[in-house]
């Protein structure tokens, strides 16, 4: 039988360059060889977004970002974790066997007490109970559909390791392999990508290039490439450019190449560079926005897409938490 493959994207604004070549790209590959499961973490994203209007917009942009990456709907099962209220019962029923010792060392809920003690603020200011059991969630997410693999980003490491330790003490404590243990596929080859300021892009740095952006702002993000101040005459170093990192990731090896040549020679300035990174993205990402235009134009036909897949969805995650209750003695 086919392995599974399972991940999530929460809604939480633009997809950016970062997410398409981290996560997106990545798993709609793993897609042709395993059964794949992917959803949209809206669960998740309520954590932070609390504005109905965004959030609903952003459910649907990133379902859109999805398919206009090249997710076939009839080979993966795509849906919104909302449709899934196994999930949920599974979240509650994994509360038990999770130690609450395991959620205080969860990295984002540290990095959000940290940042209070620093600005001197109450430990728990602004944390919700979302953001502290936001790892048991998201073991329930993969647990439930019998993962195999899970492709995500390095950051997310920890998230699954902790996945593994509450299927473990579930699995001990019955005797039986009631849950799956899941394994991550962490992108190594593609790294971080970074952002227009040579951090990791990311949508809190403000330093994302958003993934479909219409060709004229695709361009002005572009342009706005932090460069050093060598001139045009000057030979420069293809290997430490960040508009050359980014140009990799939309160019041939042999139009690698012939730019990175053209780089070392010198008589090419940061702005002759630019416009090339501007075309290869372009050229790569022109059919995929017309793609996602014409999809975020239909929201009824999106919405469709979703509703069919929870469907095919809900009798995996019913069987896994019959299987549990069975085991706890609370189903006979
Ligand atoms: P952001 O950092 O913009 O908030 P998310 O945390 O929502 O992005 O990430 C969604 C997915 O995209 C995750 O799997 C994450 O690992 C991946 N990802 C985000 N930013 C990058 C990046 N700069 N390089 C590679 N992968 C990334
Ligand atoms: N935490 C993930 C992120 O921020 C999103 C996510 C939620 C997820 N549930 C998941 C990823 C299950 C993989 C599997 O990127």
């Amino acid at each position: 039988m086919k392995k599974i493959s399972l991940t999530g994207i929460q809604a939480t604004g633009d997809i950016h360059m970062g997410n398409y070549f981290g996560a997106i790209k990545p798993s709609i590959e793993l897609s042709k060889e395993y059964n794949a499961r992917y959803f949209i973490a809206d669960y998740h994203s309520l954590n932070t977004m609390k504005d109905p209007k965004e959030l609903s917009a952003s459910i649907r942009e990133v379902a859109a970002c999805w398919l206009a990456s090249g997710l076939d709907p009839e080979r993966v099962i795509f849906y919104r974790q909302s449709s899934i209220p196994e999930v949920f019962e599974l979240s509650t029923m994994l509360m038990a066997f999770t130690a609450k010792g395991l959620m205080n060392r969860a990295h984002a809920y540290k990095a959000a007490i940290q940042a209070n003690n620093e600005k001197g603020e109450d430990t728990d200011s602004g944390i919700n109970m979302g953001l502290f059991t936001y790892p048991i969630l998201m073991a329930a997410d993969i647990l439930l559909f019998d993962s195999d693999v899970v492709p995500v980003g390095k950051d997310q490491t920890q998230h699954i390791e902790m996945t593994q330790d509450i299927a473990q003490a579930v699995n001990a404590n019955y005797g039986q392999p009631i849950l799956k243990i899941p394994q991550g596929a962490i992108s190594d080859e593609v790294g971080i990508i970074p952002g227009l300021d040579g951090r990791k892009m990311s949508k809190s740095y403000g330093n994302s290039i958003r993934l479909f952006a219409p060709e004229k702002e695709l361009r002005k993000h572009i342009m706005r490439i932090v460069t050093n101040s060598q001139g045009v005459e000057e030979p420069k170093d293809p290997d430490s450019s960040l508009i050359f990192t980014l140009y990799k990731l939309f160019a041939s090896p042999e139009e690698q190449a012939e730019l990175a040549g053209r780089y070392r020679a010198g008589g090419m300035g940061w702005g002759e560079a630019k416009e090339a990174l501007f075309q290869a993205a372009n050229r790569e990402l022109s059919p995929m926005r017309e793609r996602y235009n014409a999809l975020m134009a239909d929201p009824d036909g999106l919405d469709k897409i979703l509703a069919q897949g929870a469907e095919k969805a809900r009798p995996i995650a019913s069987a896994t938490v019959k299987r549990f209750r069975r085991a706890a003695g609370i189903d006979r």
